[in-house]
């Protein structure tokens, strides 16, 4: 089934014509949405699985602002089911690897990583990569006055015997105790040999107690996904994932509507029984429905609209973004959750693809270019731009990393051997995720607010019944008016 309106339609072709407005407080607005059938995220955004955007830390704050992280699987199984193990034994309030300098690190090296990392103090160990506690240098400490930039941190910081510590099993109510009375702001968690296990900051806990949306399984701990391939290794990378812990498993190639497809989901039914399987990605109705069919937790729609991805340049196979989603909505509607991957630019995008029938959406660039995705800052020395790399899992670059990693399986190697359909790209460098996860839900609220609803879910309602009343097909004209800036 396919509807005119979207014919041929993507991101950058609609307005939402605004309604009577009556949202008193924005801040009470819901954007809740759900990822897979038993996970409901009150942020509905979950970050890539991809090598330059998704591995522990990007997992555990997406979890901690209400939405969801993939962990990628262009790495060997171990480490992989380390990362989320990672995330689950987080429990938000505590900093499992906190930033570190040694003793003989200069004071230019210790504000340079406050400042890039916006942190407020940093941990001194004993001897670069040592992780024995010597000390902390918070920003107070630092010298006002210039030219002692070359000294050492260890002249300034508060040493060991003077600060307080704990165990890394101690409880909120304890660590919240000991900063009150200790009127601290930071407790290091070591052990018997004075190792770095931890940090509790009271801004953390602050942080953890202003997130009741947080999205977290049934033990309490935030809820992490992790990706799996349809060949080769998959069904051992299955195991060893869902017995770290991972909550949700994504099965993700290329071309989801498949034999190849097929066979993986009832491999890993016979082998694991009703796990929450995400499933994807496809493109069209019929795609969505033979997922469906296959009993998938989730559909992933989405094929070549990635900014990473080349395969519509290569192969001329794709559908348009917002198209494909509605394609698939009208196939299997509300019957499983349709996540909505690639294509978003900016962050009205994601309420086109929400009210078009995605669930959720998952985004790659978008998320890049923060602290938490992986990959380091890269400073253009003549203009002072900061940027991280962003690229396709079927880059080059991704694929030869992945192999140089040890992660061999047989779907890499097949890769290696079809030219790439994914690139390299670089995106401006922009702090933490939180923030930028912070700007888009005050969008979408707002978004919500000029549709003249309360909730994501009743403006998706009522544009799904008659999406013709809402949507504006624009002219270039128009697009030129509401999108070239
Ligand atoms: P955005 O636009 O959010 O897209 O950066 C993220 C999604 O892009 C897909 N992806 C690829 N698609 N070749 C492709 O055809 C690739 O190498 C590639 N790498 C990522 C993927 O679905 C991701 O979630």
């Amino acid at each position: 089934m396919k509807d005119d309106l979207f014919q041929g339609r993507t991101y950058d072709d609609f307005l939402f014509r605004p309604q009577k407005g009556r949202v008193g407080s924005r801040q009470d607005v819901r954007l809740t949405g759900r990822f897979a059938r038993g996970i409901v995220l009150e942020l509905p955004i979950a970050s890539a699985n991809m090598d330059s955007v998704t591995e522990g830390p990007m997992a555990r704050v997406m979890a901690l602002e209400g939405g969801i992280g993939i962990i990628h699987r262009g790495m060997p199984i171990r480490q992989q089911a380390g990362e989320v193990e990672r995330v689950k034994r987080s429990h938000g309030w505590v900093v499992e690897e906190p930033l570190c300098l040694p003793r003989d690190a200069t004071l230019r090296e210790a504000r340079e990583a406050t400042r890039r990392h916006g942190v407020t103090g940093i941990l001194i160990e004993e001897t670069r990569g040592s992780r024995v506690l010597a000390g902390i240098l918070s920003k107070r400490d630092l010298p006002w006055g210039g030219g002692r930039e070359s000294e050492p941190v260890e002249r300034y910081m508060t040493p060991f015997d003077r600060l307080e510590t704990r165990r890394p099993g101690v409880s909120l109510e304890e660590a919240e105790r000991i900063l009150y009375e200790h009127r601290i702001e930071k407790l290091p968690l070591v052990d018997e040999q004075r190792r770095i296990q931890g940090l509790i900051t009271k801004s953390d806990i602050m942080l953890s107690r202003d997130r009741p949306d947080s999205t977290k399984g049934a033990k309490g701990r935030l809820c992490v996904g992790a990706a799996i391939g349809a060949r080769g290794d998959f069904l051992e990378r299955a195991e060893a994932l869902l017995e770290a812990g991972a909550d949700v498993l994504v099965m993700d190639i290329a071309h989801g509507h498949s034999e190849i497809m097929e066979r993986a989901i009832k491999a890993v039914r016979d082998r694991f029984g009703e796990v929450e399987l995400v499933c994807g990605n496809v493109g069209t109705g019929e795609g969505a429905r033979f997922l469906r069919d296959l009993g998938v937790a989730g559909v992933k729609v989405g094929i070549g609209p990635g900014r990473g991805c080349r395969t519509r340049l290569e192969t001329a196979a794709g559908v348009p973004q917002l198209q494909a989603i509605h394609e698939a909505w009208l196939a299997v509607g509300d019957q499983v959750p349709i996540i909505a991957d690639g294509g978003v630019q900016n962050d009205k995008d994601l309420f086109l693809a929400l009210v078009s029938g995605a669930s959720s959406v998952m985004l790659g660039s978008l998320l890049s270019g923060t602290d938490e995705a992986p990959g380091r800052v890269i400073e253009d020395p003549a203009t002072r731009e900061k940027r991280k790399i962003y690229r396709g899992m079927t880059s080059p670059q991704a694929v030869f990393e992945a192999l140089y990693d040890g992660a061999g399986h047989e779907e890499i190697s097949l890769a290696m051997e079809t030219p790439p359909e994914g690139q390299e790209i670089q995106v401006p460098y922009r702090g933490g995720v939180r923030d930028v996860l912070q700007r888009i839900r005050g969008h979408l609220r707002s978004a919500v607010s000029y549709a003249g609803e309360e909730s994501l879910e009743a403006v998706r309602a009522r544009v799904l019944e008659r999406p013709d009343d809402y949507l504006i097909a624009l002219s270039d004209a128009s697009r030129r008016e509401s999108y070239e800036r």
